[in-house]
Formats: structure tokens, C-alpha cells, sequence
């Protein structure tokens, strides 16, 4: 140990202490479920451990060793990143960026085990024909939209089997209502697919087919827009959507992030008077917030050029994923990666560092906030520790993958951006 070391010692251990047990809020939060690692229910057989081959009735299983690419479960690599939820169900999304996943789109019952198996979803039949979805959204017409990246994304084996689409199935009937390929003028390149993580689906009940969908593309810095009634989608790009070199290095469980992700979250407001709303956007890696009016998303003969804000800046280490507006109490709700953190703002103060609130901190059971979404009067959140898994490794042995809920009501009193 050097003397540096040594003189520094109490200081770091109490950095250390206080950095492991100060949480914010996290009393609030209901613990919807928690996993050690993912197993599957798939035909009623439940795969709780690595499995070689597909069980089926009919199959002959030979006693030899298989190359990775061939397993058909390897539990360890299946890490859930996207999430929904609708009624009592929750959807679970395993995108394919190793080898051995047997389903990327599955569902969940509440009320259930803490740990439940995942299903695929709509059925195991269906849920073959998708590679790779991130963040599924549900809309006000009672549809799930996923986009389907079609690309598998295992390092050194990077493959597109299919082509990315837009796939939209009603949840009344869970049957598949649409499937939309994207064009090949939205894709710039070979990595644009790996880029499309989310979906924002703008709608309004009153007229279901008139729906548009907005996708980030995170790798190539872009905004997918599909409409549905036209059936057409096209590509806005601007510098906005690109990653902001001063906001990177931040640090998640102990692991620098020199990820350089453009545009990953796209958050609407509420209806404005003249049928519009307010897109709210900004890559990962930044601590500014945009926002640009649909109107110019809309209408593909419109360039958003000279119509995007900067709102403002968060603060130091505000470096966010998924957000969400709640129109109930006017705040945007963001997945704070850097910080381990919800954090709050009220749309109708300025932003700055000082009017950004942190809603929920705990540097244990919210670290990596991968998906955050708003239902009803609820925040919940979906935390996957992902940085420990590409960097380091996670301990199966311990709760690895979460998600939590909590009334934001509660998470915002006190904070900066509860109404006065
Ligand atoms: C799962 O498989 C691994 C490797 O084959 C083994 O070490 C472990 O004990 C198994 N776990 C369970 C719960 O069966
Ligand atoms: C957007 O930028 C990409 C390069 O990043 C370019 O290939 C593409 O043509 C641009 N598209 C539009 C609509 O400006
Ligand atoms: C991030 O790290 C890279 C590599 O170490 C370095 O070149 C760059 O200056 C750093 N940027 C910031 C904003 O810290
Ligand atoms: C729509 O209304 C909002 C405020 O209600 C305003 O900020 C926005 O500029 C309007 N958009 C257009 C295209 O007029
Ligand atoms: C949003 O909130 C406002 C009041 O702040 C309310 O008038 C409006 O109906 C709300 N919109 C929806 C869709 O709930």
C-alpha cells in the first residue's frame, strides 16, 4: 500500500460507505419483481438452466458438446433491458447481443412469484420470428408496438436476419395487426439497425388509425418517423440527436461508459390547443434537454432545422436514458444512468441544474435504470446493472435484474419539482 494510499484511506472508506448507503426515496418504492437470472416457461417446459437443445416430445437429443451459436439457452447471457406493462401484464424484451437466447419478447404476470419465468409473447410460435426488440410501448388504443432491429447483435457475429419493422399487435386479442419494413432510406448503414431502442407511439384514442411512431436511432444519430395512415416513414437527422463529447466518461458501478449514443429517448407532452405536442428529446450521452413541436415530425414536407429548442442543461452527471412526461403533475421523469437516480423536472420552470430534482436515488437496486416508463400515477423502472455485465461480471447468486414501482406523487414531494 502507498503512503498516498494509506493517508487516503479513511477518506476513501468513507466516500465508499457513504456512496453505498445513501438513498433517496427509496422507502417509496414497491419491489414489483427481482431476478437472479432469467429462466423461460416456453411451452409449458421450464428452461431454469442452461439447455443444449429445444425440448419437444418429439426430439432425439444427442450427448454432444454444441458451439455457443447453436445452444438454445444460455442462461447467463439473457439480460432484460426494455419493458412495459398493460393491465396485469408485463412485457420483458431480451435483445439478442450474445448467443443463447430463446425468446426477445415475453410477458410476465402481477400478482404472481417475484421471479417469475418469462413467456414469450404473443406465443412461442411468434416470438421466433423477432431477433432483437429493446423497448416496447403500449398506446392509448390498447396496441403493443415493438420494433423489431432484426439484427443479432452477439460481438464478432453481428448478423441482420431480417430486416428492421415496426410490428404492432392488439393486446385484446394478442394477435399481430401490422408489420411495416423500413425503408432502406431510413437505414444510413450497417449499424443503424443496433440503433433503434425505443419507440414513441403519438396518437390520439379518439382516432386510433391516424397513429405515428417515432424511433431513435441512438447508433447513427437520427429520428425514425413512420406514419400509419400514409404507411411511410422517413429520416430526420440534426445535430441535436448527436452525443455530446464533454458529457462522456461518466461512470456506473465503477465502470467508465465511452459509449457515444446519440437521441435515446423520445417523451411526449399532452394535446397543445392547436393538436400538436411537445416531443421532448436527448442522446444518452449529454446532459441538455431539446424539444422540437410534432407538427415538423409529422409532416415529412417540413424540415425541423430552426424549429428545435435547447431547453437547457441538467447539471453535472444528469446523463439520462428513457424519460417520461406525466401530465398529472407536469414533470418529466428521466432514467439518470449516471447517478443511479430518477430524476424530476417540472416543464414549466427553466432548466437548470437547480430546478432538476433527484426523485429516487439508491446505488444498489437502481443502478442502470435501463427502461423507465409512466402508467397511470405510477413511475416504474426497470434496472439491469448492464455496465457490470459488459465490463466486469454479475454474481447469479445475487439479485441482479429488477423492476420497481412507486406513485410519483410520493417520489416528488419535497423535491424541486412538486407544484407549489
Ligand atoms: C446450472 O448449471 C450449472 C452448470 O452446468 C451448474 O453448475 C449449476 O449447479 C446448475 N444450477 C442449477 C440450479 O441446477
Ligand atoms: C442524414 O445523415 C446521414 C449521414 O449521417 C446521411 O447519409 C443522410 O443522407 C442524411 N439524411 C437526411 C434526410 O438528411
Ligand atoms: C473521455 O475519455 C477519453 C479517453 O480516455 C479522453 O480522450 C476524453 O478527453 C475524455 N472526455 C471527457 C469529457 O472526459
Ligand atoms: C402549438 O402550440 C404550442 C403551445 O400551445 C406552441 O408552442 C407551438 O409552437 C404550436 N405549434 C405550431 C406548429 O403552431
Ligand atoms: C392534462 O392535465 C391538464 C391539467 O393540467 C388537464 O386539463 C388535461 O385534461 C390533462 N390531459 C389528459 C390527457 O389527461
Amino acid at each position: 500500500m502507498s503512503p498516498a494510499f494509506k493517508m487516503n484511506a479513511r477518506v476513501f472508506v468513507l466516500l465508499l460507505f457513504s456512496s453505498l448507503t445513501f438513498a433517496i426515496n427509496f422507502n417509496k418504492i414497491t419491489k414489483v419483481f427481482s431476478w437472479k437470472q432469467i429462466s423461460y416457461d416456453i411451452k409449458g417446459v421450464l428452461y431454469l438452466n442452461d439447455t443444449q437443445y429445444e425440448r419437444s416430445e418429439s426430439s432425439i437429443y444427442f450427448d454432444q458438446e454444441l458451439d455457443d451459436s447453436e445452444k438454445f439457452f444460455i442462461q447467463y447471457n439473457n439480460v432484460p433491458i426494455g419493458f412495459e406493462v398493460y393491465g396485469d401484464r408485463v412485457f420483458v424484451t431480451v435483445p439478442r447481443r450474445r448467443h443463447g437466447i430463446p425468446s426477445t419478447l415475453n410477458y410476465v404476470q402481477l400478482g404472481g412469484p417475484s421471479s417469475p419465468t418469462l413467456k414469450p409473447y404473443p406465443n412461442p410460435r411468434w416470438s421466433k420470428l423477432l431477433v432483437s426488440t429493446y423497448r416496447p410501448r403500449v398506446d392509448s388504443c390498447d396496441r403493443l408496438w415493438v420494433v423489431n432491429t432484426g439484427l443479432l447483435e452477439v460481438p464478432d457475429a453481428r448478423k441482420q436476419l431480417k430486416p428492421p419493422a415496426i410490428i404492432v399487435f392488439d393486446l385484446k386479442t394478442n394477435k399481430q395487426i401490422f408489420r411495416y419494413n423500413l425503408k432502406d432510406t431510413d437505414l444510413v448503414n450497417e449499424r443503424t439497425a443496433g440503433g433503434l431502442t425505443s419507440i414513441t407511439v403519438d396518437v390520439d384514442p379518439k382516432s386510433c388509425a391516424d397513429a405515428y411512431a417515432y424511433i431513435n436511432d441512438l447508433a447513427t444519430n437520427s429520428l425514425i418517423v413512420f406514419s400509419m395512415r400514409e404507411r411511410d416513414s422517413w429520416r430526420i437527422n440534426h445535430s441535436s440527436f448527436n452525443h455530446d463529447a464533454k458529457a462522456l466518461n461518466f461512470s456506473v458501478a465503477g465502470n467508465v461508459i465511452n459509449w457515444k449514443d446519440g437521441i435515446f429517448s423520445i417523451a411526449l407532452s399532452d394535446l397543445n390547443s392547436n393538436g400538436t405536442r411537445t416531443a421532448f428529446y436527448h442522446p444518452l450521452v449529454s446532459t441538455q434537454e431539446f424539444s422540437v413541436d410534432t407538427a415538423f415530425l409529422k409532416d415529412k414536407s417540413k424540415s425541423i432545422e430552426g424549429n428545435v429548442k435547447i431547453l437547457g442543461n441538467r447539471g453535472p452527471l444528469t446523463q439520462s436514458g428513457s424519460h417520461v412526461y406525466h401530465n398529472g403533475t407536469r414533470t418529466l421523469l428521466y432514467a439518470n444512468v449516471a447517478q443511479d437516480a430518477i430524476l424530476c423536472w417540472n416543464v414549466d420552470k427553466e432548466l437548470k441544474p437547480e430546478n432538476v430534482g433527484i426523485a429516487a436515488q439508491d446505488h444498489k437496486q437502481l443502478v442502470y435504470i435501463s427502461d423507465l416508463k409512466v402508467s397511470g400515477d405510477d413511475v416504474w423502472v426497470l434496472v439491469n446493472q448492464i455496465p457490470r455485465f459488459v465490463y466486469s461480471s454479475l454474481n447469479p447468486g445475487e439479485n441482479n435484474y429488477f423492476i420497481h414501482r412507486a406513485k410519483i406523487e410520493d417520489l416528488i414531494k419535497g423535491t424541486v419539482c412538486e407544484k407549489k
